[in-house]
């Protein structure tokens, strides 16, 4: 049977849907780009804001069409919204024949292989476990450079915007043998740089009373491993950042100078109506930390927009703190309301008009910081990990799109013809753009 998938949302659903993937395609199951071609779609969603949702909704009334031509055509619904929605999926769009939510994936491949054979079948996966639910691998022969290892699922913090904890469960730490078994695993295959991934990886091996090693044990024993050449983690939580974990960023020498800390908002009053659990002097104090461990430290961010009761001053207060941090890049989003989370009760709501146009001020502060950012680069040289083409080439010469160590695209040019897929070479950047570096090789 044929599939097409199509994933949304964050980092560990791309890690999903690939493992989804070569599970599926060790059971005899072929991959299709092509829709027309699938005997049955799979959609992994998120629900962390509204518009995502949307997305699926409008997707599966489109998917319906190829139900409608051939009748044993059908789609799966896992992730976020699979887990929230339920069977509701199963009245709203008669053709899902399976829902999953995080917890359930494990189970996919098999659940696949019985509605493939009995043709009235619906399944849902949508219990929550209270351990890490351990995956069988079917590793390909080859693997890219780089590659995402699952550390933990789920998150205890409910921030009061956020569905995740709802999603997601509890947190549960994967033990850190799988986890290092793993990153050994992917070394062998041809893995260069290893995430980490975990809604809040900073607390990992907490869940497990002292039964497990803590995150910073985790870096020691994974930057370790002969071969593996870069380390890098995601997402933390300002809170839990431990004095050992920033100064890890100036002693262990595999990780990279580069940390995705979202603040969220700059304004106190906010951060503690979010439930943050620390304010804009205690992040600021973490980001002199960092710089001190390590001076060439990129820090990212995710900030929002019009969470309820925000006014002027407390926006304000969020682009005062984007100025004195200076961060290389960030994402950031208008408030959403989710379903069952503690905001969703909280006033005054701000009116779309308000969000937009604080979205855009911000944006637009982002960019001059970006840009900056990008252009300080320029004249200094740094290692560059070549992860495929570049998606523009002129005649004659290659152009190959790698990452510098602090996760900035990189365009190096090559006069010859080769691989240099995983290669690492020590570039220096020759000219910013808006939002990536060109390069050339240093001999
Ligand atoms: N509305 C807007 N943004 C949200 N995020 C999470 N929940 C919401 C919401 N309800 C953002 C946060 C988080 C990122 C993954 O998504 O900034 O860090
Ligand atoms: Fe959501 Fe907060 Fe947990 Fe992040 S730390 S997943 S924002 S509840």
């Amino acid at each position: 049977m044929k599939y097409h998938m199509q994933t949304f949302g964050c980092q560990m659903n791309v890690s999903d849907s690939d493992w989804l993937d070569r599970s599926l395609n060790s059971l005899g199951f072929e991959k299709t780009f092509i829709e027309g071609e699938a005997d049955f779609f799979i959609i992994n969603t998120c629900s962390v804001r509204e518009k995502p949702e949307q997305k699926v909704y409008s997707l599966l009334g489109r998917l319906n069409a190829f139900h409608e031509k051939k009748s044993s055509v059908f789609a799966c619904v896992g992730g976020c919204v699979a887990q929230q929605v339920g069977k509701g999926f199963f009245e709203r769009f008669p053709f899902v024949r399976l829902v999953f939510g995080p917890d359930g994936l494990a189970m996919v491949p098999r659940a696949l292989q019985r509605l493939e054979h009995e043709l009235r079948l619906k399944i849902s996966l949508l219990d929550f476990e209270d351990y890490y639910p351990e995956r069988g691998e079917n590793w390909p022969d080859k693997m890219p450079p780089q590659a995402f290892v699952n550390i933990m699922q789920g998150c205890d913090n409910f921030c009061a915007y956020c569905v995740v904890p709802f999603t997601r469960g509890r947190q549960k730490s994967r033990p850190s043998e799988d986890v290092i078994k793993e990153c050994r695993q992917l070394i062998s295959l041809g893995v260069k740089e290893i995430t980490l991934l975990g809604q809040n990886v900073n607390s990992y091996g907490l869940d497990k009373q002292g039964l497990e090693i803590n995150f910073v044990r985790l870096l020691r024993e994974i930057n370790r491993l002969t071969g593996l050449k870069r380390l890098r983690f995601t997402t933390s939580h300002p809170k839990d950042m431990s004095p050992e974990a920033v100064k890890a960023f100036g002693e262990l020498e595999t990780l990279c100078p580069h940390l995705h800390l979202p603040l969220q908002s700059g304004s106190n009053k906010i951060l503690m109506e979010m439930g943050r659990k620390y304010t804009r002097e205690r992040y600021l104090e973490l980001v002199t930390g960092l710089r001190d461990a390590c001076s060439e430290i990129t820090l990212t961010t995710d900030l929002i927009v019009g969470f309820p009761g925000e006014t002027d001053t407390d926006f304000q207060e969020t682009l005062d703190i984007m100025n004195m941090v200076g961060f290389d890049s960030s994402f950031s989003f208008k408030y959403s309301d989710r379903p069952g989370v503690r905001a969703e009760l909280m006033a005054p709501k701000i009116s779309e008009e308000i969000k937009s146009l604080r979205l855009d001020i911000l944006q637009k502060l982002q960019e001059e910081w970006t840009l900056k950012k990008l252009s300080q680069r320029v004249g200094t040289t740094d290692q560059v990990l070549i992860e495929g083409p570049s998606k523009r080439q002129r005649p004659d010469v290659w152009s190959w799109k790698g990452r510098d160590s602090g996760g900035r695209i990189v365009n190096i040019e090559f006069k010859t013809r080769e691989d240099f897929t995983g290669r690492i070479f020590k570039v220096i950047f020759t000219r910013s753009k808006k939002h990536s570096l060109e390069g050339k090789v240093v001999i």
